[in-house]
């Protein structure tokens, strides 16, 4: 797909990875809209951006499905039909399952997979009617390996990812693409924004998260997944191997992973 003159809907754009998709996206020629709750920051974003003028700022709370149809409506008005949706918004774990109430196991699902999923069904139907559109997900290597600490946010990234793989397999004689993206560890807020087991927030960073590749990295995968129509996009340093190991040598990967810190 060129991005040229695209609608382009980007969740979770105040930050992070987010963030740099809009700035990418934009460089790129599209027309973008940015989601997510923190106004001032979406504002901060589009001036980043090469062409403000091109960049819509849209707050929202992803998990207030209420909205999502007058909101796609609306802005295919106000902006043009959506050609592609990301998926971006999302919140991370650092607590054990035992030490995670069910209410916060539900809140991480809202967010990771149900407000995506809704997201997604207000957008397809314009998108099959039209016969063209893309739809991107951020999963994560946790879509594919579950860590300590990460019982309920792993569990969303491979919910999502079983979602958009029987979702392309729908839409693509509906001229819908479909491209799941797995990041490593990207340098934003995702652990210090990550949820504590009693529903607070973690406020520090790890040093994995530290030591990771630049959000601008990601966005730059992220958009050539989407021109390339690419089903899948991993991204990040040497942790990636982690989805090969799984899939090859997954007595390996448990042992090591077993082994593996607690962060
Ligand atoms: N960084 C990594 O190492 C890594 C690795 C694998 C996957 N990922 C995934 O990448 C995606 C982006 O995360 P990031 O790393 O860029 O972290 P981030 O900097 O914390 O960004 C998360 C974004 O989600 C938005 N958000 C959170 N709750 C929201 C809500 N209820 N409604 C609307 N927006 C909401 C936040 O904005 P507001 O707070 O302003 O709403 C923020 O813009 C996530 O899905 C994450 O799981 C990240």
């Amino acid at each position: 797909m060129k991005l040229e003159d695209k609608v382009v809907w980007i969740t979770g754009a105040s930050s992070g990875i987010g963030a740099a998709c809009a700035e990418a996206f934009c460089a790129a020629g599209a027309k973008v809209i940015i989601s997510a709750r923190r106004e001032e920051l979406l504002q901060a974003v589009r001036e980043r951006c090469s062409v403000p003028e091109r960049v819509t700022v849209c707050p929202m709370d992803v998990t207030d499905h209420a909205r999502h149809d007058a909101l796609v409506e609306s802005l295919s008005s106000s902006v043009g039909p959506i050609d592609v949706l990301i998926n971006n918004a999302g919140v991370s774990q650092r607590a054990r399952a035992e030490d995670t109430t069910l209410e916060v196991d539900r809140h991480i699902m809202e967010l990771n997979y149900f407000a995506v999923v809704s997201l997604t069904k207000a957008v397809l139907p314009r998108m099959v009617a039209r016969k063209g559109g893309h739809i991107v997900v951020v999963s994560s290597v946790a879509g594919y390996v579950g860590t300590k600490r990460r019982t309920a946010y792993a569990a969303t990234k491979h919910a999502v990812r079983g979602y958009f793989d029987s979702l392309r397999a729908e839409v693509a004689a509906h001229g819908v693409g479909v491209t799941i993206v797995c990041p490593g560890y990207v340098q934003t807020e995702i652990s210090s924004s990550a949820m504590l087991g009693d529903g607070g927030q973690s406020g520090s960073t790890d040093a994995n998260i530290a030591r990771g590749i630049p959000a601008s990295r990601a966005a730059h995968a992220i958009l050539k997944g989407v021109t390339r129509g690419k089903h899948e996009v991993y991204v990040g340093g040497k942790e990636i191997v982690a989805i090969y190991l799984k899939r090859f040598f997954p007595r390996l990967l448990a042992r090591i992973v077993r082994k593996m810190p607690e962060v």
